[in-house]
């Protein structure tokens, strides 16, 4: 039975795979190549820096002039979340901003349910979606991805004690709580011919930290999301640990409106820049602890 949540990884690795490949195929009419080749030109070295990025705002249409507005669900920690004093903060709000810096933009952040994220792109109300957003053959059918900056894996959490004691014990008749709208979501909630549990053992919440409230009151059984999330909610609440799976690796990127190639391209091409020149591993490390 354990093979049911090791199938399960291993059909969506092979879709995450195959979103990875299908980003660089010739498939589909995403100027990768051209993206590619303009990126040396960016990087030069001296004054010839600056034109570039600022060429490109010049070019590029954001729903608010001025602003790059980042559709997001800011209770995903240490991807995105409320810090103390009422801002957001986070890996992707940080990364996010280096972006609009290099595009000669203000970010603005707009919090919502995940399950919002692409359609407000897709409707014009948000000009990107990072949130710790997974790759999927499916939500490439609804945006554009850009490269992929981080990767995440989803994990089991369970309270200390509890009688599930590996991904086995998950199928006997348990309540999973995931986030609505996500991978785990969907993992979880296709057929158990096709590796998940059932829609019937599964429930949603609005957010991660809705779910861990929901396990710690006993209301589902497990909750599955991503590993770093799944750290920092184990850390701050006391009693809940995460069962060792085995795992697989899914890919984060920024989801951007196919209606506006280029400003997919733009970003595209700043966050190429920002991850050659180290800026976004600094930005990872600060948030996650390096050898871990
Ligand atoms: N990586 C998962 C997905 O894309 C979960 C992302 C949840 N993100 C968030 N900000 N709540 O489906």
């Amino acid at each position: 039975m354990k093979k049911y949540f090791a199938l399960l990884l291993a059909g969506m690795m092979a879709l995450s795979l195959a979103a990875c490949g299908g980003s660089s195929a010739p498939a589909s009419s995403e100027p990768a190549a051209e993206t590619e080749a303009a990126e040396p030109a960016a990087e030069a070295e001296g004054t010839e820096a600056e034109a570039p990025a600022a060429d490109t705002s010049a070019e590029i249409k954001t729903i608010e002039a001025g602003k790059l507005h980042m559709a997001t669900n800011a209770a995903f920690p240490p991807y995105e979340m409320i810090s103390d004093n009422g801002g957001f903060e986070g890996i992707d709000v940080e990364i996010a901003t280096a972006i609009a810096q290099k595009l000669g933009l203000e970010l603005v952040v707009d919090d919502m349910e995940f399950s919002s994220v692409i359609t407000s792109v897709q409707g014009g109300k948000s000009d990107i979606a990072m949130a710790g957003l997974t790759v999927t053959e499916e939500r490439k059918q609804n945006v554009d991805f850009t490269e992929s900056y981080a990767t995440g894996v989803q994990v089991i959490i369970v309270p200390e004690g509890s009688d599930i004691k590996t991904v086995d014990d998950l199928a006997n008749d348990k309540m999973i709580g995931v986030q609505d709208g996500t991978t785990g979501y969907i993992y979880c909630s296709d057929t158990v011919e096709n590796g998940g549990y059932g829609e019937d053992h599964v429930t949603s919440y609005p957010n991660g930290a809705m779910a861990i409230e929901a396990l710690k009151g006993g209301k589902v059984d497990a909750v599955v999301i991503d590993n770093e999330p799944a750290k920092a909610f184990v850390a701050a609440n006391e009693g809940l640990k995460i069962l060792d799976t085995e795992y697989i690796v899914e890919n984060y990127a920024i989801g951007i409106s196919k209606e506006n190639p280029a400003l997919r391209d733009a970003v595209d091409a700043a966050l190429k820049e920002l991850i050659a020149d180290g800026t976004v591993k600094t930005i990872v490390d600060k948030y996650i602890n390096a050898g871990e």
